[in-house]
């Protein structure tokens, strides 16, 4: 199929690269010059795993060519995404002025109009609202969300667990089948409503799961209990599940808390109150700061205490630092007075642009450890699982703290080695 996909950030880049991988023919189109001529170049304005080589490789095939969006005459596709960011305006509703630009562009630039996959995040009732504003899109509109996890996305878009498709007829749900074609998930087609609630539903849900595990974890904390064997044991019951109960410093990103606020938000326009929703959100910000407070309750004061940061972005396998539990404690922090150091893998120069000029960045974890009296470890990148642990109980000071934000270090080997750990839900000691 003729896909084109508009707007290059990272859903439509790696959307891009994975149909031009299975044979579709993509052009991918953006408003930003310096973004395409970085792309054109094998270069990734992100860090995501593969996705460059893949990018490189379908260019290089001739299966992706990149455009900007500008005045065409009598464009033709089978299909277009739009991929174009929905960012959380100053009003706190989501802005969809970036979709309404993309639809414009399409109907004057195409010879006929094409399906148009929305794939971006936006509102239920959003596409019933643009359809009234445009009703040549009535039957061309598909809301298709992604699912796609930062750090994983090229395998999740390979082995995605279902296929929404919300349009308002059979061909549209036809688009969508013969795109995934050779996928075994199964599709769930709605209205194009359902199918919006749906991808902010599941956000919802899963950082839902976060708060409420990280809120048994304090609990734990308080009784003496054990998190990690709490997790395990409820989420074997096949109800509840596995995933999505590891506690910690809370949950961030580009979509969890935006989308929960998101739907928080529409459901007071409905006047609904939906009050679970605003619970999520304020466990969620007591948790990114938890050490803080654990922190606030040890010392008397944190006036130039000297303190480490390890990890910045949000989770593992990202250079994203939006909302990131790190980049907002390191604020928190700042502003106590405590002396910072940092040290992460890819994210350093996302967060200078961010981050007090305060704060001191090292290319090295053994540098930013040094001398420092506590060392929170705010995102799981393996290489911190991995630290020689002796060598930095040797050029740590006293106390010696660490706070696993994580709640993912060998508790035991830390312990033995004579450090004051410090995590959530994991205050007695490790017998394993
Ligand atoms: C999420 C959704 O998973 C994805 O389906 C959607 O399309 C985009 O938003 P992403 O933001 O990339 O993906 O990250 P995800 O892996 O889901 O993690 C989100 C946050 O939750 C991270 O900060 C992570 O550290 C945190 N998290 C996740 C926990 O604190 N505990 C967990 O058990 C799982």
């Amino acid at each position: 199929m003729k896909i084109d996909v508009i707007g290059l950030g990272y859903v439509g880049l790696v959307a891009s690269a994975c149909l031009a991988e299975e044979g579709h023919n993509v052009t991918g189109y953006d408003t930003n010059t310096k973004k395409l001529k970085s792309i054109s170049s094998g270069d990734i304005p992100f860090y995501e795993p593969n996705l460059n080589e893949l990018v490189k490789l379908a260019i290089q095939k001739q299966t992706f060519e990149l455009k900007k969006i500008d005045k065409y005459e009598n464009l033709f596709a089978d299909a277009i995404i739009i991929a174009v960011g929905t960012p959380l305006s100053n009003m706190g509703t989501l802005d969809i002025s970036q979709i309404q630009v993309a639809i414009k562009w399409i109907i004057s630039n195409y010879q006929n109009l094409p399906f148009i996959i929305i794939k971006s995040t936006v509102p239920p009732g959003t596409g019933e609202k643009l359809i009234s504003q445009y009703p040549e899109l009535a039957n061309k509109y598909i809301s298709n969300p992604e699912f796609l996890r930062e750090g994983q996305a090229i395998s999740d878009w390979k082995n995605p667990d279902r296929i929404i498709s919300g349009s308002k007829n059979l061909e549209g749900n036809k688009c969508i089948e013969k795109i995934y074609e050779n996928y075994t998930a199964p599709f769930v087609h709605s209205d194009i409503t359902s199918s919006e609630m749906i991808k902010f539903a599941s956000n919802a849900f899963l950082a839902n799961k976060i708060s409420f595990i990280n809120e048994i974890a304090n609990l734990c904390d308080k009784l003496g209990a054990y998190v990690d064997d709490v997790s395990k044991g409820i989420g074997l019951d096949p109800r509840i599940g596995p995933n999505y109960l590891i506690p910690g410093v809370g949950y961030g990103g580009s979509c969890f808390p935006k989308d929960v606020q998101s739907l928080s938000d529409l459901s007071m326009t409905h006047l609904q109150s939906f009050d679970l929703l605003q619970s999520i959100i304020t466990t969620n910000q007591k948790q990114q700061l938890m050490p803080y407070f654990y922190l606030s309750e040890k010392f008397d004061n944190l006036q130039g205490l000297k303190v480490c940061v390890l990890g910045l972005s949000f989770k593992a396998g990202t250079d994203d630092i939006r909302e990131s539990s790190s980049i907002n404690l390191i604020n928190q922090l700042s502003n106590s007075g405590v002396i910072i150091n940092t040290y992460d893998p890819v994210s350093i120069n996302n967060s200078k642009k961010v981050l007090p000029e305060t704060v001191n960045f090292f290319d090295d974890p053994f540098d930013a450890i040094n001398g420092v009296q506590a060392t929170i470890i705010m995102t799981e990148w393996s290489e911190f699982q991995n630290l020689d642990w002796k060598k930095v109980y040797k050029s740590m000071k006293n106390p010696k703290i660490i706070f696993d934000g994580k709640n993912y270090l060998n508790q035991k080997l830390i312990q033995d080695l004579g450090f004051e750990y410090f995590a959530v839900g994991r205050k007695i000691k490790s017998q394993k």
